[in-house]
């Protein structure tokens, strides 16, 4: 079994990173393929692996996917055209696109190619039948309760404007019903790091939503939100525990309907955290009174989550000349980006406090790596500060492939003209 790069006490990929450092001279995306293939293997219980590309859409990764026979989950348009491409197929099981809303592109989209639209609302529901009778569809339903790792990852519950609310499920299915549209299955996602706790809980709405309502239908969806663990005390949920809670699940609304009814998991995180870090360069360290800064030349316009979320990534040492970090003496030190905002800071808290991190001691020309940033990593930078993307490379049995390169200012100018509008 490779040792994964999120293990600092490793070396394995060090000189694959470090030479990676030198070469781009700035900083870069690396993801572990087999990382993510184990991570599959841990779900092959479930009848559908269906992949949130939100959490990482470069189509060479959903093409990864589609090789280990995990279908998608999309968003937009443009997570579909990246599907599209990645060689998924639209009509069928392959995608499913789950949307709040269906903005018009979109409704077009999907209805042109067929592709099967998971709900979250009444008036999508009416949107698609108006164009289209017959389409496939999923209800994703709002069982009055989420639970996620942060406030802004919780979608359920009053304040969640997520999924139709459990009590209109009547109403949805009498629109299907008169539209004639096919309902495949209900959908329920409470949110990112789901608990056990609210495990149970789901699994229990889920099966009292069937056997109330008298729907019948073809599948059910466990939605995403399985936790993986950010630091070193923290444990990964377990998959056949997950399992089995949503078997039995299955099983009693199998045994209610009189047929077999297929189980889907739409994990994101679970499949791809683990396999990405960010590599960064320190371009400076400095004190301000009795606080060490030491900064990078990454930002939160790479990576969002600590200045969103307040979210921990294990950062590590890449000495420059490829020596062991350990050989360093501690710094308590804040980490920072170069953005022109005092909350570009990877190390702080939820309300948004600086939180220092004992680190080896760093220096100019040395690298931070930010572990676990594989997933809601690269999908979620920004142009902030006019800072392009940067670069996206897939490791996979001793080889590097660039899977994006990096974009170019030239490129972000490139939609900026004077266009006179007969409006
Ligand atoms: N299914 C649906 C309908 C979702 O909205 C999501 C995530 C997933 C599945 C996958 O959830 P996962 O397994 O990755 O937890 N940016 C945040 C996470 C936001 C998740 C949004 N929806 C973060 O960085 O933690």
């Amino acid at each position: 079994m490779p040792t994964p790069i999120t293990d600092p006490a490793t070396a394995l990929h060090q000189t694959q990173l470090l030479a990676l450092a030198q070469h781009y001279q700035g900083p870069f995306w690396a993801y572990d393929a087999q990382i993510i293939r184990q991570q599959i293997a841990k779900l092959r219980q479930f009848d559908v692996i269906r992949f949130a590309q939100k959490s990482c859409s470069n189509t060479h990764i959903l093409r990864l996917m589609r090789e280990e026979g995990v279908k998608v989950d999309s968003v937009s348009v443009g997570e579909l055209t990246r599907a599209l491409q990645a060689g998924y197929q639209p009509q069928g099981n392959d995608i499913v696109f789950t949307a709040d809303l269906l903005d018009r592109e979109g409704l077009a989209r999907v209805v042109e190619l067929n592709v099967t639209v998971n709900t979250g609302s009444i008036d999508m529901l009416k949107q698609l039948a108006a164009l289209s009778p017959g389409h496939r569809v999923w209800l994703r339903i709002n069982p009055g309760f989420g639970h996620g790792h942060s406030q802004k990852t919780n979608t359920g519950g009053e304040n969640s404007k997520h999924g139709i609310w459990y009590q209109q499920l009547p109403d949805a299915l009498a629109v299907i019903h008169q539209a004639g549209l096919q309902l495949e299955g209900l959908h329920m996602h409470i949110g990112s790091g789901v608990d056990y706790q609210h495990l149970q809980q789901v699994c229990d709405a889920m099966v009292e939503q069937v056997l109330t309502s008298g729907c019948d239908l073809q599948a059910i969806s466990a939605g995403g939100g399985l936790s993986t663990p950010y630091t070193f005390e923290e444990q990964e949920i377990d998959p056949a525990h997950y399992f089995s809670l949503w078997d039995q699940a299955r099983q009693r609304i199998a045994a209610h309907l009189g047929h077999r009814v297929t189980l889907e998991i739409e994990p994101g995180r679970f499949l791809v955290a683990q396999s990405g870090v960010l590599v960064s360069e320190v371009r400076g360290t400095k004190w301000m009174g009795n606080r060490h800064f030491t900064l990078v030349d990454a930002g939160f316009s790479d990576l969002m989550r600590p200045a969103m979320y307040g979210s921990y990534h294990h950062i590590s040492l890449m000495p420059a000349d490829g020596s062991d970090a350990s050989g360093r003496p501690p710094q308590q030190t804040l980490v920072a980006g170069p953005l022109c905002e005092s909350g570009d800071v990877f190390t702080q808290l939820a309300g948004g406090e600086v939180e220092p991190r004992d680190l080896p001691q760093s220096q100019v020309g040395d690298y931070l790596v930010f572990h676990d940033t594989g997933a809601y990593g690269a999908s979620m930078s920004s142009n902030y500060n006019s800072r392009p993307l940067i670069p996206e490379v897939l490791l996979d049995q001793g080889r590097a492939i660039e899977i994006r390169r990096r974009q170019t200012v030239d490129e972000l100018l490139a939609l900026e003209h004077a266009q006179p509008l007969n409006c």
